[in-house]
């Protein structure tokens, strides 16, 4: 490997990388966890780094078996080719033998880190069992596999609370504890090579370091984050050990990502900030759509709203998309985690401000299932709804936590008969969530299978509902043809965008009754005909172009055109009804006026 400078030289944790980085060729790695981290991450280190041999290795026999075949167990863009090129290069395996750990210099935790279902914190705190079975079963492997000890890093990706290392430390390095004898000697080698053993990193027993290195990607664009990260983050301890660790990592990610992109900083910053980082993106979703209610009470448009505040750089534009809310694994799981390590700390209110992002999180997906039932004239049961999208998010079928699943809860507890379509979401996950998040399952809902229906085609799907309702954004339900499906569907026939993607215009005019997030259509129709009226009269008064003449047109308010003809006066006071009609057909609340100070 070339020798690599960084760009940041101040005493920053990351002038830990100024430094020549250490050789990583012939470094070999195992992942523990093939799941949408593990595999993907796996995936991306094997191909950038060829000298690198890259072993997956999952208790769960299936995943690894499916991750063998052509028929990977999860889908993300770009993923099956990444993998077949890897397949192609010869150092990427995934195994379910668990004696492959042994062989690692470098092991990367990527086992996932649920919320609590019991116990002490349930519904909040992290569940850690699988991280510490994980570290348990690596100490174990290592220690029986004959061989001289040696010391081996393991990096913590998984999420996790902060502090959690110090768990996995002394599970790892027992003799380390408390209390307990520590090893004769210890702490990397000195050697660049830190497969190489030398004379000066013989030790006693087994030793590890463990330092954090959290993931950023997002699901449906893991590929693509991981090839070309916003950052990544490598935090770990202020001993020889530590720092040399931290280096070894960052040689590994610095044979495809830019030094100045990788954050080295302490253990314990490390592990909070993806908490934190997962926080404030949830947190400006949960924001903007606090405002979508205002924009439908209003008549404001939530989308030209988020435009004019995302223009602000200290904003940004991104995140800011009103929808039926936020899903998947990590959002929800993590800010509840953080929420749990304010309390564990006494922090009360910092506590109940990010607890109230899922709170809105899930007054939205009520909101949005409460609206449906209300505008289907308050009754929903019996009828056919048509749901299009279950995952959690378009471009993976990861059905999570998903918003889709919240609001399918709800329609199905009011006896609906659902009927779902999703490009990528399978049946079987679809049924899992349901069960694993709203304790929706056969048992606890009998006759679910005529309740709720999995489809494979579309337009199927719609026939003869009485509503859609769109729940994941994938682009392919743009791209419908809407007017087919109108013609399918019992009349009145409703849509409900909970993702904004539609175009609500000419849903209206095809027939559709359209509602969608953070907009108050039947406003916008009623003030675009009333617009229309406007500037047909004018242009009646003024073949010419010139401004209307003296005279407002107000909706009811009976005044002619001034200067106007006979025929124009008549036009002009059947637009000006049309429009009066269209308003008294909303439901338009008049906003309150503001509370006396
Ligand atoms: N999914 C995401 O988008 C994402 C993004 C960033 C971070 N994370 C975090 O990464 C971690 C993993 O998430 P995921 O979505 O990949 O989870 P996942 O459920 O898809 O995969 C986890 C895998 O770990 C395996 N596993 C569990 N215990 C094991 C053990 N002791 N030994 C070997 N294998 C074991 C499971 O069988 C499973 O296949 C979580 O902490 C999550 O919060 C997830």
């Amino acid at each position: 490997m070339d020798t690599v400078y960084s760009s940041n030289s101040s005493t920053t944790p990351s002038s830990l990388l100024f430094l020549p980085l250490p050789l990583i060729a012939n470094l070999k790695v195992v992942i523990i966890g093939a799941g949408y981290v593990g595999a993907p991450s796996a995936a991306i280190i094997a191909i950038k780094c060829p000298s690198v041999s890259v072993t997956v290795f999952d208790i769960d026999r299936s995943r690894i078996d499916a991750w063998n075949s052509d028929s990977l167990p999860i889908y993300e863009p770009g993923l099956d080719d990444l993998i077949r090129q890897c397949k192609k290069q010869g150092n990427l395996r995934f195994s379910n033998n668990e004696s492959v750990v042994a062989l690692a210099d470098l092991i990367i935790v990527c086992v996932q880190t649920p919320t609590k279902r019991f116990g002490v914190g349930a519904g909040h705190a992290s569940d850690l069992k699988n991280i510490e079975l994980a570290a348990r079963m690596i100490s174990r492997v290592c220690a029986s596999t004959g061989g001289r000890p040696r010391h081996r890093i393991v990096v913590e990706k998984s999420t996790v609370p902060v502090k959690t290392a110090q768990t996995l430390k002394i599970v790892l390095n027992p003799s380390t504890a408390p209390g307990n004898r520590r090893p004769s000697l210890s702490g990397l080698s000195t050697s660049s090579s830190p497969s190489s053993s030398s004379s000066t990193s013989i030790t006693a027993v087994n030793t590890f370091s463990v330092i954090s290195s959290p993931e950023f990607l997002a699901e449906g664009t893991a590929v693509a984050d991981l090839e070309k990260p916003s950052r990544v983050l490598i935090g770990g301890d202020d001993t020889i050990a530590g720092r040399e660790s931290v280096r070894t990592l960052a040689a590994l990610y610095a044979e495809w990502v830019p030094l100045e992109k990788i954050i080295t900083t302490n253990l314990w910053s490390s592990e909070l900030s993806k908490l934190v980082a997962n926080a404030f993106l949830a947190q400006r979703i949960s924001s903007i759509n606090s405002v979508s209610a205002l924009c439908e009470a209003s008549g404001a448009d939530v989308n030209e709203v988020a435009r004019a505040v995302g223009t602000d750089i200290r904003v940004g534009p991104h995140f800011l998309k009103s929808s039926v809310g936020f899903g998947g694994s990590c959002f929800k799981k993590d800010i509840l985690n953080l929420v749990y390590l304010f309390r564990s700390y006494n922090l009360h209110e910092p506590a109940l401000y990010w607890e109230s992002v899922v709170k809105i999180n899930e007054w939205q997906e009520t909101r949005f299932s409460h609206s449906i039932v209300s505008r289907l004239f308050n009754t929903i049961t019996g009828k056919k709804l048509a749901m299009l999208g279950f995952a959690f998010k378009a471009d993976t079928g990861d059905c999570r936590e998903s918003a889709a699943a919240a609001v399918a809860n709800s329609l199905l507890q009011e006896r609906a008969r659902l009927h779902v379509f999703d490009p990528k979401a399978d049946a079987a996950h679809m049924f899992e969530e349901l069960e694993t998040s709203h304790q929706i399952s056969q048992s606890t809902t009998p006759g679910l299978n005529d309740l709720f229906v999995v489809e494979t085609d579309v337009y199927a799907c719609c026939l003869n509902a009485h509503a859609v309702i769109v729940t994941t954004e994938w682009p392919m339900f743009k791209k419908l043809d809407w007017a087919r499906i109108y013609a399918g569907c019992i009349k009145p026939a409703f849509v409900f965008d909970g993702r904004n993607i539609l175009d609500h215009s000419n849903l209206s005019q095809i027939g559709f009754s359209v509602h969608a997030i953070g907009k108050n259509l039947a406003v916008e129709a009623a003030m675009h005909a009333h617009a229309a009226a406007v500037s047909a009269v004018a242009e009646r008064a003024s073949p010419q172009g010139s401004p209307l003449k003296k005279g407002s047109v107000g909706v009811g308010g009976g005044g002619g055109g001034g200067g106007g003809k006979d025929s124009d006066d008549a036009d002009f006071k059947s637009l000006n009804e049309a429009v009066a009609r269209v308003l008294d057909t909303t439901t338009v609340e008049l906003p309150l006026p503001p509370p006396s100070i």
